[in-house]
């Protein structure tokens, strides 16, 4: 049994052959359902659940680290079903287990287990639970990432069960930020997950970093991923977190990035030429063009999500767009992208559907999308390309009198 004090154990489950999260998020390391046991000389309280397909495994692990103890309470910092798929099992084992959520958390929980008559205990920022000898404090922390989502502190031991926050997909059984063996794909875990999951809550973000700072904690215990300490990569995960979540400065150039698949080089070569447009009409703009057929698709999602503004080409196949631009279009962060510009073209045969099909869907997302599309038959003529660098052109100068 792993313990990060005597007071508390680790009762995490290992998912390393996880590859995939919430159907979009490639996890190439694995990743933890972590969870906890927080024993005081009157209480005992669970913190967090674990994934339904994990229940029996989770209540086995729970089980020792109880010791013949009863828990009292299981504290439900955000109800994503990774972390309460297992609530009903566990209520099943421990019936007089009561429940502590948000009101948001309460509300959904009954959804997740089926069980309408289930009364949680509803707790706010700054309500706490006296265990003995150890007080758990709730702390508010919505939009990190749900709205239910709060931080549990234990002031006795300065450790903050921190839910998602500061997690990563990664697994390794060593569970502590000092012990990884493999630190390189741990940066890349982090920051994927702060990309995937995060990134579209910066200032909740940046409010939420205020309110971990302001406890100075020797420990932070998130959700996924390794346990981050104070002599380990605590510092540097609050500090990756403060940048990343900082807004553009005035001065940053504009990025305008190009998405395009092709089928046969036609809407690569008028990427191309877009690409150029926008260069000559905006030449301190920081433009990039992508080849999605390749690319991997979380990165590309958050290459979009950080784009000032962004044009999507695609060839029309069985009158719709490509599935490689499609995935692209699911990564969209749908909270900030309302009155991003977006422009489409693409090269196609008979009759073209990809642009409308594209351009229906930015508007739903309530995107400013530009217009006309930039459709080509076929193959691009000389004129057609210098058409595709003039519509280019035309995007960029739009993006100038747009903010201006
Ligand atoms: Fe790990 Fe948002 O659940």
């Amino acid at each position: 049994m792993h313990t990060i004090t005597d007071k508390v154990s680790i009762t995490s489950v290992l998912n390393p052959n996880m590859r995939m999260f919430d159907v979009v998020m490639c996890t190439e390391y694995g990743s933890s359902y972590n969870s906890y046991v927080v024993a005081g000389t009157d209480k005992t309280a669970l913190i967090d659940a674990n994934h339904a397909t994990f229940a029996s495994e989770w209540l086995e692990k729970v089980a020792e680290a109880l010791d013949g103890r009863k828990p009292d309470y299981l504290v439900l910092n955000h109800t994503e079903p990774d972390h309460s798929g297992a609530v009903a099992a566990c209520l099943k084992r421990y019936p007089e287990i009561v429940l502590v959520c948000s009101a948001a958390a309460a509300i959904n929980i009954k959804e997740i287990t089926n069980l309408s008559a289930l009364e949680p205990q509803v707790v706010k920022d700054g309500d706490s639970l006296d265990l003995g000898e150890l007080t758990l404090r709730f702390i508010s922390a919505p939009f990190l990432h749900w709205p239910d989502t709060m931080f549990t502190w234990i002031p006795e031991q300065k450790l903050l069960f921190s839910c998602d926050f500061l997690g990563a997909h990664f697994c390794e059984p060593r569970l502590f930020d000092h012990r990884i063996v493999f630190a390189r794909d741990y940066t890349t875990a982090f920051k994927e997950y702060y990309d995937a999951i995060m990134a579209p809550f910066g200032p909740w973000v940046a409010k939420g970093l205020d309110k971990l700072e302001a406890l100075d904690p020797e420990v932070v215990a998130p959700s996924h991923g390794p346990i981050l300490t104070k002599r380990g990569r605590l510092a540097t995960g609050i500090e990756h977190y403060r940048a990343w979540s900082a807004p553009p400065a005035a001065d940053a150039p504009r990025k305008i990035s190009l998405f395009y698949c092709s089928a046969y080089g036609n809407t690569k070569k008028l990427a191309a030429s877009i690409a150029t447009g926008i260069r000559n009409a905006l030449p301190d703009a920081q433009v990039c063009a992508h080849d999605l057929v390749d690319a991997n698709v979380n990165c590309m999602g958050a290459e979009l999500n950080s784009s000032d503004a962004f044009l999507l080409g695609s060839p029309t196949l069985n009158r719709d767009a490509v599935p490689p631009v499609w995935n692209l279009v699911a990564e969209i962060d749908a909270v900030n992208i309302a009155k991003r510009p977006v422009a489409f073209f693409g090269s196609y045969g008979w009759s073209g559907e990809a642009l409308p099909a594209l351009s229906e869907r930015l508007a739903t997302l309530k995107a400013a999308v530009y217009e006309p599309q930039f459709r080509v038959r076929f193959v691009p003529s000389e004129d057609d390309l210098v058409a595709a660098e003039e519509f280019g052109a035309g995007f960029a100068r739009g993006l100038v009198a747009g903010a201006s």
